[in-house]
């Protein structure tokens, strides 16, 4: 997409929280996260030229061709940005979530016909175009809700074909949709019913990690380490082949359903960016997730509707790692798609400070994908990715979640005006005409 010419001006904004100091090791204090009050926001070219005081705000910049938005009672945070989802898919587990609600555990569901399995299926049988309108919608809220950069991850293709279509019909979408997508390759998301589980590990180590990266579909992988899933020796020899084929990124969902010890098996932590889940987590590992700068990547709606028990949070912030919150949306454990939801669940649930949950689905997050250099902070030279929410204060974000009046979205400087609706929309408001 091109880069909007005209300068935008934000001003008079009652809060600017910039997240300038991020990533943030450890806790998040009030005076940490960089606070403007009254402040404005000059957008230049697709980037942020300046953010101070209203008052210092140059008279250069008015003297430009500038649109000036007048945000009084209004404040600003850099754009939500979401680093573990699974958002590509077909179908619903409803019957799953229903079940569950009557007392049967995800592994139990799982063998019986539902789980990742039933996902599959469902997404083997929908055609392209349906896929990629299913993931657009999805897409559409999660911007409308203030989130500008999203992980994507595959998984329920599970075959060479299957997986491949998925990060294909990914790749399009991204190419047409305001929002940023990060495609992650997670293939190694659970091991396919209709084929044997030597041959499928020959699938993705011979067939799909080379295919993935020969055709640029994606530098970034995953795998799902657990019990019923892949084992710590299959895990780490994924990864030793994924790095020997050219991923630069890895992603790990690690200790979710049960303690596996995949972290203590770790020697090598390069190109590791998140370790993420962390449920089951030896609370002595978090000294080593900051020593070799990883971050933990918590997800708390899983932990809630799968009832696990909470990750070692405190020793995560007491070690100084750097901690991040994404939604995990899929349709067996997290289906919904309000980002405030699940920011508001780190609060109560696990009693988490506002200022830590809001650099943990900002700057932090940007660190868990490793494009803390480019967004998730508003500091000058920084991509234009920004949210304008009529509250007065930050504190109302997470306090009254469930009706945020998020009025703009920026995306790379281009401003997307937020409209309540019965469909919530996004309009590109051009003034450049
Ligand atoms: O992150 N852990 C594996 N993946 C998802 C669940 C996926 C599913 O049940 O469809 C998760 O919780
Ligand atoms: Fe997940």
């Amino acid at each position: 997409m091109t880069v909007p010419s005209v300068t935008y001006i934000l001003r008079r904004l009652a809060q600017v929280i910039t997240c300038e100091a991020g990533p943030y090791a450890g806790r998040v204090t009030p005076e940490r996260l960089g606070i403007v009050e009254q402040g404005s926001i000059v957008v230049h070219r697709g980037r942020i030229a300046w953010v101070g005081p209203d008052r210092d705000l140059s008279a250069e910049w008015l003297r430009q061709d500038t649109v000036e938005l007048d945000l009084s009672g209004h404040i600003a945070l850099p754009g939500l940005i979401d680093p573990h989802t699974h958002l590509i898919y077909g179908g619903d587990r409803l019957n799953d979530w229903m079940e569950r609600l009557r007392g049967r555990t995800y592994l139990e569901i799982a063998v019986q016909g539902g789980g990742i399995w039933k996902t599959v299926q469902d997404t083997r049988a929908t055609p392209d175009e349906e896929l990629k309108r299913l993931l657009e919608l999805r897409l559409d809220r999660l911007f409308a809700f203030g989130v500008t950069t999203v992980e994507v991850k595959s998984g329920y293709g599970l075959s060479e074909a299957e997986e491949i279509r998925l990060l294909r019909c990914l790749q399009q979408v991204q190419a047409t949709h305001p929002i940023g997508v990060m495609p992650t390759f997670l293939g190694a998301h659970a091991y396919p019913r209709d084929m044997d589980r030597a041959a499928y590990l020959d699938v993705l180590v011979q067939r799909l990690l080379p295919e993935v990266i020969r055709q640029g579909l994606s530098l970034s992988i995953d795998v799902f380490c657990d019990t019923g899933a892949f084992t710590v020796e299959e895990t780490l020899y994924l990864l030793t082949i994924a790095r020997q084929q050219g991923f630069v990124a890895i992603h790990l969902h690690a200790d979710e359903m049960s303690p596996t010890g995949l972290l203590e098996a770790i020697d090598d932590w390069k190109n590791i960016y998140s370790v993420d889940h962390l449920n089951h987590m030896d609370a002595r590992m978090a000294r080593v997730l900051a020593e070799t700068g990883v971050a933990a990547v918590l997800l708390p709606t899983t932990c809630f509707h799968l009832r696990l028990p909470t990750p070692p949070i405190q020793a995560l912030l007491e070690a100084g790692v750097v901690v991040a919150i994404g939604s995990d949306h899929n349709p067996g454990t997290h289906p919904g798609l309000n980002p405030w939801y699940v920011f508001w669940l780190a609060c109560v649930g696990w009693n988490l400070p506002v200022e830590q949950v809001l650099a943990g689905m900002t700057v932090q997050a940007a660190y868990g994908l490793r494009i803390h250099g480019q967004t998730g902070r508003i500091a000058p030279g920084l991509r234009a990715d920004l949210v304008v929410v009529d509250v007065p204060h930050y504190g109302y974000l997470l306090y009254q979640w469930d009706s945020l009046p998020v009025r703009w979205v920026f995306k790379n400087g281009r401003p997307y005006q937020i409209r309540e609706t019965a469909e919530i929309r996004y309009t590109w408001m051009s003034h450049e005409e």
